[in-house]
């Protein structure tokens, strides 16, 4: 069964048409690509999948279990919108992170604030609380490890250059464990000599369970890293395939357009 299944999505604001019926599926454990031009309607996709816009037509389901159909008029539950934001993590373009706080603290919030409520209702005692505090601050510990940033834990996002505030961003991504990690243009805002060190560090998260949807200009990492590509072309998926077949050979005429602008550049 599929982890991730999109079908007939549709969002328009106002009378702009952006995505108009958009249908994939993702495994467990794949890796997709989007790419398209700009105004194509990609970071409006993430966006719906991230809970961020409200779609205006469609389903999405992760584990065989609606997310978003709107078709279902029942209002969710403030914990059920909760539970199914928390599938998802989204990797921003800028960062988004917060200044005020260090390193270590950005990937400790979100945790730390849902074990503050948890504690209250589940009535924990201050044992239980302090032990699962330690395991999210020793998760976060693992997390920068993971990205190459131990030594920066104290650090504040000022104190960093953009790609180490990227891969802190990764990290604060993965620290709720979402089922599905998207990321959107996550290179685009940065000098390209830091490019590569956040593509390697996404390109290290590839492999087990970890499903990923990654927005990407960078047609090389979406070549090297991609199960799967998909090309948009003004709310539409123009093709898709694996990399081999739409880098390789490309069916769509806006798809070969689209390739040879790249390398033009
Ligand atoms: N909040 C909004 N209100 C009105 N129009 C919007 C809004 N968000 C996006 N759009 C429009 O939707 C279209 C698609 O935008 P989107 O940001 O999804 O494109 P994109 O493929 O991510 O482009 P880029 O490669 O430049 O990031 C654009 O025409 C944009 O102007
Ligand atoms: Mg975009």
């Amino acid at each position: 069964m599929e982890l991730l299944k999109v079908e007939g999505l549709k969002k328009s604001f106002g009378r702009t048409d952006v995505l108009m019926g958009i249908d994939f599926s993702l495994q467990k454990g794949e890796v997709l690509a989007i790419i398209g031009s700009s105004g194509s309607g990609k970071t409006t996709l993430l966006r719906c999948l991230n809970f961020l816009e409200t779609p205006n037509e469609g389903k999405i389901t992760v584990s065989g279990h609606a997310v978003y159909d709107s078709t279902d008029k029942k209002r969710k539950s403030a914990k059920e919108k909760r539970e199914n934001q928390l599938k998802f993590g989204l990797v921003f373009q800028s960062f988004n992170l917060f200044p005020q706080y260090t390193v270590h603290k950005n990937i400790t919030l979100a945790a730390t604030l849902a074990l503050k409520n948890t504690a209250k209702k589940e009535k924990m005692t201050g044992a239980q609380k302090a032990a699962a505090l330690a395991e999210i601050e020793a998760k976060a510990d693992r997390l920068l490890a993971q990205v190459g940033l131990s030594e920066k834990k104290e650090s504040y996002p000022c104190q960093l250059s953009g790609g180490q505030c990227q891969r802190v961003a990764i990290a604060r991504a993965l620290a709720l464990d979402p089922e599905i990690l998207c990321f959107d243009e996550p290179t685009s805002a940065l000098d390209p000599e830091l490019t590569g060190e956040v593509l390697r560090a996404i390109k290290s998260l590839k492999g087990g369970d970890r499903t990923m949807v990654i927005v990407t200009h960078e047609m090389e990492f979406a070549r090297n890293v991609a199960d799967k590509v998909i090309f948009m072309a003004d709310g539409v998926i123009e093709e898709v395939g694996t990399p081999e077949e739409l880098f390789g050979a490309p069916k769509s005429p806006k798809l070969r357009a689209f390739l040879q602008k790249d390398k033009d550049i």
